[in-house]
Order: C-alpha cells, then structure tokens, then sequence
C-alpha cells in the first residue's frame, strides 16, 4: 500500500498508521479521509494485523481538524454531504472496526482530529496533547459525530460546555474526563500503546471482535446492547478460538489462536 498522505508500517501485528501533512499540522482532506478509508479497508482484511495504533506526523499535532480551507465556500447541501461522507468513510468504519484501534494523540486534536480520536476505541495522549472542539468558533458544529461521541465519553453538561465554549483541554484535563486514558511523555507515547496492544494481541481476535460490536451496540439507537451480548456470546461457543481458550486453560498452557 502507498499513499500520499499517510505512512504505514507494521510490527508484531501492530500496525501504525502516521497522518502524515505535518505542513498543515495533519488537518483531514477529502483526500485524506478517503486515502485513510481505502487503507483502513485493506488493514481489515490482513490476517498479520492484530491492534492500528493511529498518530499524527511531527511533534505537534495529531490532526489539528477538517481542512477548513476546502470547506469555507461549501452550499448547504455541499456541508451535508461533507459530514455525511467523512462520517460513513472514515468515523463509522474506525467505530466499527473489527480490530482494535488506538488513538496515539501526539499533539493538537481538533475539530474532527479530536472526532478521529473518539471514533478509534480509547485514547493514549502526550503530555503536550490539547483537544477540543472549536467549530462554534468557526460558525458551524462538529460534523464527524462529535456532538454524539463527545457526550458518551465525557457526559452531556461537560460536552456541551466543551462545545459551546470551543475550549482546548490540556492531556491531564482530557484524563481526568475519561477522554483520554493514559497521559505520557511524547517520547514514549508510541511504546506505550504498543505495551498495550501486546497485550491485547494474547487474547482471541474472533472473541475482541465480539466484544467491540457488544459494546458498541449500547450507544446505537434502536439497537439492544444486551441481545447483541446474548448472540455474541453464544457465537463464541461454536468458534476455534473459544475450543482453543478453554482447552489451553485445562491444559495450563498458553492459548494460540487462529482468529475464528
Ligand atoms: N485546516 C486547514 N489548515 C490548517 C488547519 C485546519 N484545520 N489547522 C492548521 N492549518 C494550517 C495553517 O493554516 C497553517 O498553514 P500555512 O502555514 O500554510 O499558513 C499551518 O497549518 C500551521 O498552522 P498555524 O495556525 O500556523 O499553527 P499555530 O501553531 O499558530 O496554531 C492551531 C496551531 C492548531 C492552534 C491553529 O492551527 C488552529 O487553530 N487550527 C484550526 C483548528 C480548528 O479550528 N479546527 C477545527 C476545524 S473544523
């Protein structure tokens, strides 16, 4: 895979993927998102790929939010149609990853940088991370799910604030909000989540597949997270993974899994 606007490599399974327009402190194109969308599709369906760690190239910025600079002229319908794509290509397919995703937010998180860091499934910062939401400033809202994915993180009347405020959170306020779960140096920001994803990557993939659309499913309208659960688990019981877990348990040794 190349591409003209992010970097990926791989190691031990562990994929990152570097927004890499440092120029423009990483601000997300139409460009972007859909170069971002076509690798996320074929980081799916690689066997090898267990956790993708998401950072932002340089030292200061994750993605510092939507490239204003392609929207400033946009109609009503041209802004819908921003939002709705932006949200169906990139934050909904990252939400509903079937792997792990972890935000490594190196620096500013923005607009939609910081709804790139919510859609991924939890966060690790750097301590010279702010995050925000600042559209109110720029007379138009979050557009790529931040007024929804904002409040299921931190509670509606800190959302709102945040939104209507358009303020910057230092890392160590974005932990103590739940936003973020870890703040660390930005030196050791990428091992950080790599210690993590190693130990993700001992578990069953079929089984952490499961578990994300279970959780998940609590915050979709019209959806039962507890049906979704019930189905889930029962799925498992018919799985190669499951066989694996419970027998490597009996056998006290260490489990192998195949991913299915
Ligand atoms: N869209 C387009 N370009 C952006 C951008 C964005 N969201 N954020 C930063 N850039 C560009 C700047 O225009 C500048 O480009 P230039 O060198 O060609 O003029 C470059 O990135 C560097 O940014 P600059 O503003 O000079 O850096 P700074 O250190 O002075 O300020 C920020 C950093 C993050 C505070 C500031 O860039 C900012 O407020 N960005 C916009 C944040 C925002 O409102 N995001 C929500 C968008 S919906």
């Amino acid at each position: 895979m190349t591409f003209e606007n992010i970097l990926i490599s791989k190691e031990n399974s562990i994929l990152t993927l570097t927004i890499n327009r440092p120029e423009k402190l990483n601000a997300l194109n139409k460009a972007l998102i859909q170069e971002m969308h076509d690798a996320m599709k074929e980081i799916e369906k690689d066997n090898e790929v267990r956790v993708v760690v998401i950072t932002g190239s340089g030292a200061k910025a994750f993605v510092a939010g939507a490239d204003i600079s392609e929207f400033s002229d946009f109609s009503i319908e041209e802004g819908a149609q921003l939002a709705a794509q932006g949200q169906e290509l990139l934050f909904n397919l990252i939400e509903n990853f079937s792997k792990p995703v972890i935000a490594a937010v190196n620096g500013f998180a923005l607009g939609g940088g910081l709804e790139l860091a919510m859609a991924c499934h939890f966060r690790v910062a750097s301590d010279n991370a702010k995050m925000g939401l600042p559209e109110v400033s720029l007379g138009v809202i979050p557009g790529y799910g931040g007024t929804q994915r904002l409040p299921q993180l931190v509670g509606k009347g800190k959302a709102m604030e945040l939104i209507m405020t358009a303020g910057m959170l230092t890392a160590d306020e974005a932990k103590e909000l739940k936003l973020v779960n870890y703040v660390v140096t930005q030196e050791e920001l990428l091992a950080h989540c790599y210690s993590i994803a190693q130990k993700i990557i001992k578990n069953s993939p079929m089984a952490i597949r499961k578990a994300i659309k279970a959780v998940n499913a609590n915050f979709q309208y019209g959806v039962n997270g507890y049906e979704t659960e019930i189905k889930a688990f029962g799925y498992c019981f018919g799985t190669a993974d499951f066989k694996e877990g419970t027998t490597a348990f009996l056998e006290k040794r260490k489990a192998v899994f195949a991913g299915e």
